[in-house]
């Protein structure tokens, strides 16, 4: 079956020069006579990269091969925007106050926090395998997966590995890799271009047999490098590194400069709400950093592929960047767009060609996606639906039509990266504390708003339909009108709303509404906002909290329930 590889070979092309030669001439889908096998996925991810700052622009290729063949989620969130936390949720489905995997090292995250939540047992390549899958992953797994805890155990459900292993992760050249049950090792040459190798390998490997097969490439680019700071334990970020044969590319490119770019007032919450403005240097190294994420994503050519007929394809990142928005030096973590609005597109069977949709999906429904496109039952335990692929799905029950929320939430610090001005002294990366909060964006037919509650109980609320740069913070505002009402009765069910997401378990993450209104009267902020029911909504506790953890305790971030509307016009707590 060459035609799969040649096909597939695709995926890794994009993302390396991986010398596109063999592929002569696409190949087209033959007679469809037999019960179609089940599908196969190639799923790509990213690291860091971002929708809002234009890199995609910067990929014709993965337009070309991609974008153009298959359809485009503009409204596609993370849930949590840092890389393990993220793609914990991403491989099971669920949120990551579900996982309590919440941070990029341990105590409260990273590979080990992985295994010991049971993670390991009970995620997406596990039950894959169980569904008769053969399964593939190379690059970065989870952070703190490393050279001392890679067979402590090895991660679970898959048949082929070439990790990229900490603490070299992030280093571009010279990384160390690990396989299978091999010991690591370094590899000479750059990153991108070995997982791309390592890609077409497993490629190689799966065609050979019966079952379906997904494989999962997870390149670093284009991540800060970090190297190690003597007698730290936090590194030094740096400028990420482009192979060289694209080190000149993009001479001019620029930072967009958007209302939000290092603004004259400071804006947002928190410890963002405090920071300086950037000065000339600063803004210089915003765009030459900026420049080098852009190189580190270039792909190489891609002269020619076949078309594969029983493949998805997903692209997309674990999660978003900014860079001097808001002031702030290059990083992730906030829950501003730049960081959770990420890219997503797929290619597949059914799937149209050249679209947009705008339906708002995010990376708690990737795994239920998948095991709908594997025809697999949904897990109870899914934070997550699958995401509708094609308009027709847009309309039946199984991929919910009323969709309009994400919820987004985080525990801990924010590192600052890149390595100019607000580094420490001895190099390593300055951290900011007061960065637990929880947040949603709520996108409906009439509404674009943003809504927030930091752990030092401030809150956001951003109108996007006419403040796409979150800049005019509504909730301390002097404005009295939103979406026709009072503002403070949409804040009323803004908080209720966050109340339900900030704990969901399931069904409730997917349907927040039925909780408050069990009689399913209200399926939607705008239904919500009927007066009708602003004695209700006015009764309902406010969302606080009673200190910034670094993890989750629950006893520290305020009620955990509401009311729920009784059909009498009464309430009664949930449940
Ligand atoms: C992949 O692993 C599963 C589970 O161990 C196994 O059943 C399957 O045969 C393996 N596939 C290949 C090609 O070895
Ligand atoms: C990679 O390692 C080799 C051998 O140790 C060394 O010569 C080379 O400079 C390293 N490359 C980079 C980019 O660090
Ligand atoms: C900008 O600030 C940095 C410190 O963060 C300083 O090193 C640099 O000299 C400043 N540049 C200008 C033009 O003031
Ligand atoms: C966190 O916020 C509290 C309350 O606003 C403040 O007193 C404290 O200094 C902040 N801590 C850090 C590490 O920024
Ligand atoms: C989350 O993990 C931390 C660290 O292990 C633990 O202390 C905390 O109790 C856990 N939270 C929940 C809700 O289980």
């Amino acid at each position: 079956m060459p035609r799969l590889i040649k096909s597939l070979c695709l995926a890794s092309l994009f993302l390396a020069n991986a010398g596109a030669s063999g592929a002569q001439g696409a190949v087209h889908a033959p007679g469809h006579t037999q019960e179609p096998k089940r599908p196969n996925f190639v799923f790509i991810m990213t690291d860091d990269q971002d929708l809002h700052l234009n890199s995609l622009d910067y990929m014709p290729k993965l337009k070309r091969v991609i974008a153009d063949e298959g359809t485009v989620f503009r409204r596609h969130f993370c849930t949590i925007a840092v890389c393990c936390p993220s793609r914990v949720s991403l491989m099971t489905g669920k949120l990551a106050h579900n996982t309590n995997v919440t941070d990029v090292v341990p105590p409260y995250g990273g590979y080990p926090k992985f295994v010991a939540e049971g993670h390991n047992d009970n995620y997406l390549p596990v039950w894959l395998q169980n569904a008769g899958y053969n399964t593939y992953c190379t690059g970065k797994f989870l952070n703190s997966h490393s050279t001392s805890n890679y067979n402590n155990p090895y991660p679970k459900g898959w048949n082929g590995t070439d990790f990229l292993l900490d603490p070299s992760t992030y280093s571009y050249w010279n990384s160390t890799f690990q396989s299978n049950r091999a010991a690591p090792v370094v590899s000479g040459g750059y990153s991108t271009d070995l997982i791309s190798n390592y890609a077409r390998g497993f490629i190689q490997e799966a065609h050979g047999s019966d079952r379906p097969f997904f494989i999962g490439i997870a390149p670093i680019a284009p991540h800060a490098k970090t190297a190690a700071v003597e007698g730290s334990s936090i590194p030094a970020f740096t400028n990420p590194a482009p192979a060289e044969r694209h080190a000149n590319k993009f001479p001019d490119a620029k930072v967009p400069r958007g209302e939000n770019f290092n603004p004259d007032k400071p804006s947002g919450a928190s410890w963002v709400l405090n920071l300086p403005r950037l000065n000339s240097t600063e803004v210089t190294y915003m765009d030459e950093y900026y420049r080098r994420r852009l190189q580190s994503l270039v792909v190489g050519k891609l002269e020619d592929y076949g078309l594969l007929d029983n493949t998805y394809i997903f692209y997309t990142s674990d999660n978003g960047y900014h860079v001097g928005q808001h002031r702030m030096v290059p990083g992730k973590g906030c829950p501003y767009e730049e960081d959770i609005n990420v890219p997503m597109m797929v290619r597949g069977p059914r799937v149209p060609k050249g679209r947009t949709m705008d339906v708002v999906t995010s990376h708690t429904d990737i795994a239920a996606t998948l095991f709908d496109l594997a025809g697999v039952p949904l897990r109870e335990d899914f934070d997550g639906l699958p995401m509708p692929l094609t308009s027709s799905e847009m309309q039946d029950a199984k991929h919910d039509p009323r969709r309009e929320h994400v919820s987004v939430e985080y525990w801990g610090t924010n590192i600052q990266e890149g390595d100019i001005g607000r580094t420490s002294a001895t190099g390593a990366a300055v951290i900011y504390g007061n960065n637990t909060y929880k947040a949603m964006r709520v996108i409906g037919d009439s509404s674009n708003l943003f809504y927030s509650v930091w752990c030092t109980n401030e809150h956001e609320l951003y109108d996007l339909k006419n403040d796409p740069y979150q800049m005019r913070n509504l909730f301390k505002s002097s404005e009295s009108k939103l979406l026709g009402r009072d503002i403070k009765q949409v804040i009323s069910r803004l908080d209720a709303l966050l109340l339900v997401l900030k704990s969901c378990k399931s069904s409730e993450c997917t349907l927040p509404w039925e909780v408050l209104h069990p009689d399913k009267r209200v399926t939607s902020l705008s239904e919500a906002l009927n007066p009708k029911y602003d004695a209700f909504y006015a009764a309902q506790p406010d969302i606080s909290f009673s200190a910034c953890e670094l993890g989750y305790f629950p006893e520290s971030e305020g009620p955990q329930e509401g009311y729920a509307y009784r059909r009498n016009g009464d309430w009664s707590n949930w449940a």
